[in-house]
């Protein structure tokens, strides 16, 4: 009867995706005489527009302020109140009818005013002729190569978030362990740290064994929606505290990741350049047959965010080194951009291996994008994932193209002035830029007071090389914000 209800489910998206007000109209007019036909009581029960809408403009189409389902087609201020179809829901910003769970409920008005501002200043399309390495990379759909694939050798991310402390410190020794290798066997890898119950002690062993050590937060809570203030305040704190405590050299902290892996819109992104760091790892692609190759934000991010808080603008010279989901073809696991956010219940170790090695070889025999592997703590928690991580690491390791590097290597490499002369086997580690050895052999122990969010004043333990502060490392009060450098001792 109506035919827009039998046309499959994908198609429907898909052509509604396209976003043509043709498709919009064509909509209307089939469904116009059933919904019409509608009485009051199909409106799944919500009754709560007693008021008669007006129109806010003179044409247009427009929310319904109580009912996500219902819009209105406004013709010179004349409403004509409409449903979605069964299941679909008004979005108010595209102005279509879509799934409940993608709909962006109505009414947005406000916000479009706002919107339209912000699309100003919108960062533009990729200009691959203005956009050149080193200072700029990009591509039309995020996944061109910088050079010849044949020539890249495919490098491995290993990227660790969360507190470094004994619940996991032997896992990752374990998994780590570089005795024995040659210098281009090593294993690298990143740490995010979040800076409660770290061991900073700890955090100095993986900086002086080669590791990266990059920022995750101070006080891990959801920072999607922080103003740029906020953000400087928990990225530039938890810097001095991994200074101060783990003796990391202030030129090594150069990466951040958003705690949860929520992207806080422009306001990040901004307070990230006024910090002066170089990358981010933070923004997550939807499940993508070729993966997408890290970018700079000086344009428009060229692929679909996962989450939406990606930034808009444009933030030149401001690497990010994008989680692509982990997945593979038969769909077993899920879809994830940590691994240990995939389900791996009672497979063996081998299946994990097999697991991590097809999803990896989308990376390899496709475009060598960097293939980045992100998790937590967690991961380890089950012993078949953990021998299955093992597995992976030691096959990769026999392979004469694949390295394992921090992001920083990473970016040098991409940056480097003769990477079209370079071959897939010919990579050679930077040095380090900072000499690294242990300040010393037995760490403090410290006790130390602590205030809780709730008010409720604690105790916390931490290590460190460093004397015991008089208490807990946390975020600088907010009056020294725009203080220059640490305040007391360094
Ligand atoms: C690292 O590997 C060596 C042998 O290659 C082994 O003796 C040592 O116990 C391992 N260390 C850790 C922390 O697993
Ligand atoms: C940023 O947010 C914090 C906390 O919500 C608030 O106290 C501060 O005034 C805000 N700063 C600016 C510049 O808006």
């Amino acid at each position: 009867m109506i035919p827009i209800m039998i046309i499959p489910k994908g198609r429907f998206k898909a052509r509604f995706r396209s976003g043509s007000s043709k498709v919009v109209l064509l909509f209307v007019i089939f469904l116009l005489p059933s919904v019409l036909g509608q009485s009051d009581k199909d409106d799944d029960g919500d009754d709560c527009s007693e008021t008669p809408f007006e129109c806010p403009k003179p044409n247009g189409n427009f929310a319904d302020p109580c009912e996500c389902r219902r819009f209105y087609i406004c013709n010179t201020y004349v409403p004509t109140k409409i449903l979605c179809p069964a299941r679909l829901r008004w979005d108010d910003r595209k102005k279509e009818c879509t799934y409940e769970n993608e709909a962006e409920c109505g009414p947005i008005e406000a916000v479009e005013r706002d919107e339209e501002k912000e699309k100003i200043e919108e960062a533009p399309k990729c200009d691959p002729e203005q956009c050149q390495l080193p200072y700029c990379f990009c591509s039309k759909d995020g996944d061109e190569p910088p050079v010849d694939p044949e020539s890249i050798p495919q490098f491995i991310l290993l990227m660790i978030d969360g507190a470094v402390n004994t619940n996991n410190f032997h896992f990752y020794q374990s998994l780590l362990n570089n005795t024995d290798q040659e210098e281009e066997k090593r294993l690298k890898a990143t740490f995010f740290i979040q800076n409660e119950y770290c061991n900073y002690y700890m955090v100095e062993r993986l900086y002086t064994e080669g590791h990266e050590i990059a920022l995750s937060s101070v006080t891990g809570r959801n920072l999607q929606r922080a103003n740029a203030s906020v953000w400087r305040n928990e990225f530039g704190s938890l810097r001095d505290i991994l200074i101060k405590y783990s003796n990391v050299a202030p030129e090594d902290i150069l990466g951040v990741r958003a705690p949860r892996l929520k992207p806080g819109y422009n306001e990040q992104y901004q307070a990230l350049i006024e910090e002066g760091f170089i990358w981010d790892s933070s923004v997550s692609t939807v499940p993508l047959e070729t993966p997408v190759w890290p970018y700079t934000l000086d344009y428009k991010i060229p692929h679909e965010c996962r989450v939406k808080s990606c930034p808009t603008k444009s933030f030149p010279g401001l690497w990010e080194l994008p989680l692509n989901s982990h997945f593979v073809s038969d769909d077993t696991g899920g879809q994830c951009p940590f691994v240990d956010q995939c389900v791996f219940n009672y497979q063996s170790s081998n299946s994990v291996f097999e697991w991590l090695k097809e999803d990896f070889l989308r990376n390899y025999e496709n475009n060598r994008s960097p293939y980045i592997l992100s998790l937590h703590t967690n991961w380890f928690l089950t012993e078949s994932q953990e021998e299955g991580l093992h597995k992976f690491v030691d096959w990769a390791r026999t392979q004469d193209d694949i390295f394992f590097v921090t992001g920083t290597e990473f970016l040098l490499w991409l940056t480097d002035e003769n990477l079209d002369q370079g071959s897939k086997t010919s990579y050679q580690s930077p040095p380090l830029l900072t000499k690294r050895e242990m300040s010393c052999n037995t760490p403090n122990s410290c006790e130390l007071s602590h205030t809780e969010s709730n008010g409720v004043e604690t105790l916390r333990y931490m290590k460190t090389c460093r004397d015991c502060p008089q208490i807990y490392p946390w975020l600088k009060p907010v009056e020294e914000e725009n203080f220059d450098g640490i305040s007391d001792e360094n």
